[in-house]
C-alpha cells in the first residue's frame, strides 16, 4: 500500500481519478497536517460533530490508538504535501460487531473535489478488506454533506438510514446519515475459525 499511485485505487471498485496523490500509512511526522485539516472541518463544516478541533496531542493519541489496534490510518500525499487522511476504526466496542469498520475521511480544503478522497477510501476499503473485515460503515455528519454522500456512493456504499436531528451545531440542527459498504464475502459465508 506504500506510495500506492492513484490509479491502484480502481482495485476496490472505484472509478479511476484524475489525482495524482499517492496514499501511504500515516506517521507521527504527518500529524500537524492531519490536524490542521480536521481543525479546519471542525471550525467550518458539519462533517464533524466536534466543535472544538482537537489539539495536536489529542491527534496524536487517536492515531496512536488506531494503529495500536492494528487498524489503518492513511494520508494522502500530492507535490510532497499531505492533503488528506483516512483511517478504520472498529464501528463499536462490543465484540460481536468485530469484522465490522467505521472510516473516516478528510481532505485539505484546497484540494477538495480533486480524487483525493476517493483514493483515500478506496485504499482503506481494500486494506479492510484484505484484513478480513465484512463490512465498512460511514457516519455522515449532515444529510446536507453532499460531498461525503456522494464519495461513499461512488465507493459502492449505500444508505442504511438517517438519524434526524441528532447534532445541533452552527446555530442549527443536523442529521447524521449511515451508509454502509460490504468487503469480501460480507455476511455471506462464515468468518474464519475461531474468529
Ligand atoms: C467528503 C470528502 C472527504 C470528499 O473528498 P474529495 O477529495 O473532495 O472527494 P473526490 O474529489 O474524490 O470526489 C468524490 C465524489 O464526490 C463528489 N463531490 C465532492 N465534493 C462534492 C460536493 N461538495 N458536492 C457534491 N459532490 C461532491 C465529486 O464530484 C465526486 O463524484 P463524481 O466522481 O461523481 O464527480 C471531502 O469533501 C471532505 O473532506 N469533506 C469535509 C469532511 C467530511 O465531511 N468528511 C467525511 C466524514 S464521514
Amino acid at each position: 500500500m506504500t506510495g500506492m499511485p492513484a490509479a491502484g485505487a480502481a482495485s476496490a471498485g472505484t472509478a479511476p481519478t484524475a489525482t495524482t496523490a499517492s496514499v501511504r500509512p500515516a506517521g507521527e511526522d504527518d500529524v500537524p497536517a492531519i490536524q490542521a485539516i480536521y481543525g479546519h472541518h471542525v471550525i467550518h463544516g458539519s462533517g464533524s460533530f466536534e466543535l472544538v478541533p482537537p489539539e495536536r496531542d489529542e491527534m496524536a493519541r487517536r492515531r496512536a490508538e488506531i494503529v495500536g489496534k492494528g487498524m489503518p490510518y492513511l494520508v494522502a500525499e500530492q507535490d510532497g504535501r499531505v492533503v488528506g487522511f483516512a483511517y478504520a476504526a472498529p464501528y463499536r466496542p462490543r465484540a460481536a460487531y468485530r469484522y465490522t469498520v467505521e472510516d473516516s475521511v478528510y481532505v485539505a480544503p484546497d484540494a477538495i473535489g480533486g480524487g483525493v478522497g476517493t483514493v483515500l477510501l478506496a485504499a482503506l476499503i481494500e486494506t479492510c478488506t484484505a484484513m478480513g473485515f465484512r463490512q465498512m460503515v460511514a457516519v455522515i455528519g449532515d444529510s446536507e454533506n453532499r460531498g461525503s454522500i456522494r464519495l461513499h456512493e461512488k465507493a459502492g456504499f449505500t444508505d442504511a438510514g438517517t438519524l434526524k436531528a441528532v447534532g445541533y451545531k452552527f446555530d442549527r440542527w443536523v442529521d447524521s446519515v449511515t451508509m454502509q459498504r460490504t468487503l469480501g464475502a460480507g455476511g455471506k459465508t462464515q468468518p474464519p475459525a475461531g474468529g
